[in-house]
C-alpha cells in the first residue's frame, strides 16, 4: 500500500514519517516535501535508507507534478501536513500561506479525487489542521469539534480555508476524508522560530528572550510524539468525514512557561539559579494575538482511546536534552537565512 505524507521533512511530519515507516513494513511511505526553510532531511537520517521509504522533493502547489505523482504511485492514503506554519511569518507575508495552505491543499484534493473517484473504497485523505481555526478563547472554556471557526491570523485563516475545502470535497464529490485539529506541539526537531526552541536556543547563546506583550497568553502544549501517535490512530481507526480535536490537557501562560524553561536550562547548563530569567525581555505584542487556546480532547479519548502519554515534565526534559545534544542541528538551522529572519522579526 502506497501512502503519501506531505511535509514529512518538517517538525511534526518527520515524527509521523518515522512512525509509519517503522510500524508498517507493508506500507511504502512517500515523503513529499519541497524543503522550505522549515524542511530538513537531517530530521530523517535514521530512516532514510529504509526499504519502505522514499523521499520526493516537490511542491504541492505544482498541479501537473502532483497529478503525475498520484497517477504514477496510485496512493491509497494521504496524510497531509505540508504547510506554512508560523503565525509571525503569516503576518509579514500572507500570500505564501494562501498558496501552500489553500491552493496546495486543493491541488492534492483534486489529484486524489481524480484517481480515486471510480472507487473511493479503502482510500483516505487525512488533513492535519490546527486549533487556531477556532480563534481565541477567553479565560474559560474549551474548543470542541463543533466550535465555530473564527480565525484571527493569516495563518489560521489559511488553515481554516483548507479545512473547508477538505470538507467541501467530501460533501460534493464523496472524497473520504478525516481532519484533526491539534494544539501547540513541542519536542525534538522543531524549527527555532516557535516559542520553545527559539527560547532554548537564546538561553544557550545568552540572547534576550522576547516575550510578546505582557506574556499572559495561554497555550495548550502537547509532546510531538503523542501527536504522531494520535495521527497514526486517526488515520487507521478514525471514521470518515469526522473531525478529532487533539490536545495535551496542559495549559500554560507564556510567561510561566518561559520561567520554567529558564529554571530547567540553568540546572542543565550548570548556571546559577535565576541567571536565564534575567534574559526575559518584554517586546511589542504580536498583532491580532489570540489570548488563549485550550482543547477538549474527550472525543478522541472516548472513540479511539487516545490520551497524552508523556507528561509535560518528561516531555520538556526530553526536549531540552535533545536541543543540548544536537548542537550541530541547531547551529546549521540558525545560520544564514535564519539570522536575516531574526533581525527582521526582533530587532
Ligand atoms: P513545519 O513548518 O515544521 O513543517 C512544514 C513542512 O512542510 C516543511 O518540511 C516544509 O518544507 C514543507 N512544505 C512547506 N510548503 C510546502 C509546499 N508548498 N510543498 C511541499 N512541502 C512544503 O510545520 P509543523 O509544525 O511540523 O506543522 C505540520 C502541520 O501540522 C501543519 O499543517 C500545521 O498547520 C499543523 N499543526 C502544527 C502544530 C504545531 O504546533 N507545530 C499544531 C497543530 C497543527
Ligand atoms: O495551536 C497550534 C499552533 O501552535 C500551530 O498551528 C502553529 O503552527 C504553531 O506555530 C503554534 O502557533 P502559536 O502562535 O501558538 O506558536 P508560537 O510558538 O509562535 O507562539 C506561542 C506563544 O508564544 C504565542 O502566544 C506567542 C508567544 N511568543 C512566540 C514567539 C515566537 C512570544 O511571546 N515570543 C516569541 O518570540
Amino acid at each position: 500500500m502506497n501512502i503519501l505524507v506531505t511535509g514529512g521533512a518538517g517538525f511534526i511530519g518527520s515524527h509521523v514519517v518515522r512512525r509509519l515507516v517503522n510500524s508498517y513494513p507493508n506500507y511504502h511511505v512517500f515523503n513529499l516535501d519541497t524543503l522550505t526553510y522549515a524542511g530538513n532531511l537531517e530530521n530523517l537520517k535514521d530512516i532514510e535508507s529504509s526499504r519502505n521509504y522514499t523521499f520526493i522533493k516537490g511542491n504541492i502547489c505544482d498541479t501537473d507534478f502532483i497529478n503525475a505523482l498520484f497517477i504514477k504511485y496510485q496512493f491509497q492514503g494521504v496524510v497531509h501536513l505540508a504547510a506554512e506554519s508560523h503565525v509571525d511569518r503569516s503576518i509579514t507575508g500572507p500570500l505564501a500561506f494562501v498558496k501552500t495552505n489553500v491552493l496546495g491543499t486543493v491541488n492534492l484534493l483534486s489529484a486524489a479525487k481524480s484517481i480515486w473517484e471510480k472507487d473511493f473504497r479503502g482510500k483516505r485523505f487525512y488533513h492535519i489542521s490546527t486549533d487556531e481555526v477556532y480563534g481565541s478563547l477567553g479565560n474559560t472554556g474549551l474548543f470542541s469539534e463543533t466550535t465555530a471557526y473564527n480565525p484571527s491570523s493569516p495563518y489560521s485563516a489559511s488553515k481554516a480555508s483548507s479545512d473547508h475545502f477538505v470538507r467541501a470535497y467530501g460533501e460534493t464529490y464523496g472524497l473520504p476524508y478525516l481532519i484533526s485539529n491539534c494544539s501547540n506541539n513541542y519536542g525534538p526537531n522543531q524549527f527555532p522560530e516557535k516559542l520553545i526552541p527559539l527560547f532554548l536556543n537564546n538561553i544557550i547563546i545568552k540572547q534576550p528572550l522576547p516575550v510578546y506583550g505582557d506574556g499572559n497568553y495561554t497555550r495548550d502544549w502537547l509532546y510531538v510524539l503523542d501527536h504522531a501517535r494520535a495521527i497514526d490512530l486517526i488515520f487507521h481507526n478514525g471514521k470518515n468525514t469526522e473531525t478529532y480535536n487533539i490536545g495535551g490537557f496542559n495549559e500554560w501562560k507564556n510567561i510561566d512557561l518561559v520561567k520554567l524553561l529558564c529554571k530547567q536550562m540553568d540546572q542543565k547548563l550548570g548556571r546559577p539559579a535565576g541567571e536565564s530569567e534575567k534574559l526575559i525581555t518584554y517586546v511589542k505584542d504580536r498583532p491580532g494575538h489570540d489570548l488563549r487556546y485550550a482543547i477538549d480532547a474527550s472525543k478522541i479519548k472516548k472513540e479511539l482511546g487516545w490520551e497524552p502519554s508523556v507528561t509535560f515534565e518528561e516531555g520538556l526534559a526530553k526536549t531540552i536534552d535533545w536541543y543540548l545534544t544536537n548542537g550541530p542541528w541547531l547551529n546549521s538551522v540558525t545560520s544564514g537565512k535564519y539570522q536575516e529572519y531574526y533581525e527582521k522579526q526582533y530587532k
